[in-house]
């Protein structure tokens, strides 16, 4: 079984604030530092830094070597991620004195994917493979079609949530990685269980993970319901913890651990991301976790 994401990759721009700006504001910066980042080449980090065979689909432009090189030192295959005209998505990032963030985005390359692109990444890939998604690139609704129509096993993490989400048609979806906000959008419900219950009643076959923030994670599909609470650490910056947890997850899912053992360690390894600077760089691997459960 492979695992393919097609997902976006940004270069992250992050400022250091005291406080995260207001309309209208205007705020020194104490620092600023460029990382690699992107819900999806995070998540293709943490899946390669856990021990996955990792495929990463998407586009970067002509200021995106850095992608590549950081796909070789981190094991990820990068034969599917393209380069073309043009910039690769970036972001403006707020970091605040309580390590809380905030993200503007621009798309650049990662809205620039084709039916073409897709078909042919696609084709190198067959049923029972896990096809991982979230929403940072354009034609979402036509890869979740295509890659079901090959019988693949897809992951969603609807982050960002926005509208073109609603044309996805999310029957198709087997995994579901999602917050609040996220799980707010898709049934209507804003407690925990309420969401919990709502996606159960509308996907009743998937496998559903929601994410708390610091009050942990739920976990539920058609057999068991496990709570995982957080590894209370000092964070610095909790930019991509979500993207570490998504990725550990899915690597347990892959090497068959028991669910409970799976989100311990997806747990751990966001706990660990948080106490570093910037997205991808700050992702352990998997020994890092281990050692640290051991402790
Ligand atoms: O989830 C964190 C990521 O969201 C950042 O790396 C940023 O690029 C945005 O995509």
């Amino acid at each position: 079984m492979k695992v393919l994401n097609i997902g976006s990759l940004n270069l992250d721009h992050v400022y250091q604030v005291d406080h995260i700006l207001m309309p209208g504001e205007t705020e020194s910066s104490s620092s600023l530092n460029h990382f690699l980042g992107g819900k999806g080449m995070n998540q293709s980090t943490a899946l390669a830094k856990a021990g996955v065979e990792v495929y990463h689909g998407g586009m970067i432009g002509q200021d995106g070597q850095p992608f590549l090189d950081a796909c070789k030192e981190y094991g990820i295959h990068d034969e599917y991620l393209k380069q073309i005209s043009g910039e690769t998505g970036h972001t403006i990032i707020q970091i605040d004195r309580n390590a809380q963030n905030c993200i503007l985005l621009f798309g650049g390359a990662n809205q620039k994917l084709t039916k073409e692109y897709i078909d042919e990444t696609l084709s190198h890939f067959d049923a029972g493979d896990i096809l991982l998604l979230q929403n940072e690139v354009n034609l979402l609704p036509y890869i979740v079609d295509a890659a079901y129509a090959r019988g693949m096993q897809i992951a969603l993490n609807p982050s960002p949530y926005d509208a073109k989400l609603d044309a996805v048609d999310m029957t198709k979806i087997s995994i579901f990685l999602l917050n609040e906000v996220e799980g707010n959008q898709i049934t209507g419900q804003t407690e925990p269980e309420d969401i919990l219950a709502g996606m159960r009643r509308r996907f009743p076959h998937a496998k559903i993970v929601l994410t708390l923030g610091s009050d942990g994670a739920i976990y539920q599909d058609e057999h068991q319901k496990l709570f995982q609470p957080i590894f209370k650490v000092q964070a610095v910056d909790t930019t991509a913890a979500g993207d570490t947890f998504t990725g550990y997850f899915l690597a347990g899912l892959a090497e068959g651990l028991d669910m409970a053992e799976v989100l311990r360690r997806s747990a751990k390894a966001a706990s660990i991301a948080v106490t570093r600077p910037g997205a991808a760089p700050s992702i352990p691997y998997r020994q890092e976790v281990l050692d640290a459960l051991a402790q």
